[in-house]
């Protein structure tokens, strides 16, 4: 059994809050590539789902004189940083394990690599899921973003990723490497 489903996530105020900056419809297109592409690299799909739903939401907006402003936000955005901490945060109070948590806020922190050094991360295997997953969706000009989706297809859809995952579940629980 699993601790949280996607659909608590999803519901929760604080994931709607945030997720509305970043694009709900690109955060429910990421969750669907990971859960694909992890069974590609036998990674448990759950905490890939969970991670890329929400791999976003440590994003803040930038707006200068009531319009985003993209260079404002390259030279300032730390995203990915926030994004694991509030992830974490939000996690461990709807009742995730606190490793799964652990898992799930460090793949966010490292779904970008934009605000790292130059050079090559040595990324594990739900790590590189969640940065793939994402890449998949992405738009020129950031234009994933802005795609807009109705509340009740956005629930469905995670209904029957929660579905999809509940059937495999079982395969990877206890699984140590990530
Ligand atoms: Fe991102
Ligand atoms: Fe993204």
């Amino acid at each position: 059994m699993r601790n949280v489903t996607l659909e608590q996530i999803f519901v929760h105020p604080i994931t709607q809050k945030y997720l509305k900056r970043s694009g709900i419809a690109h955060a429910i297109a990421v969750a669907e590539f990971a859960y694909i592409f992890a069974k590609r690299y036998d990674v448990n799909p759950d905490y890939a789902a969970k991670a890329a739903l929400l791999h976003d939401i440590g994003h803040y907006t930038w707006y200068r004189n009531g319009e985003w402003d993209y260079e404002l936000y390259k030279e300032n955005d730390i995203h990915a940083i926030k994004g694991a901490s509030r992830a974490h945060k939000l996690l461990i109070r709807i009742g995730e394990d606190r490793q799964t948590a652990k898992e799930i806020a460090v793949a966010i922190l490292l779904h970008t690599d934009s605000y790292l050094p130059e050079g090559k991360l040595n990324l594990k295997p739900l790590q590189e899921v969640v940065a793939l997953a994402d890449e998949a969706d992405e738009e020129a000009g950031g234009n994933h973003h802005y795609k807009s989706i109705d509340d009740q297809s956005a629930l469905v859809r995670i209904r029957a990723l929660d579905a999809r995952i509940d059937q495999e579940f079982h395969a990877y629980e206890g699984q140590s490497s990530l």
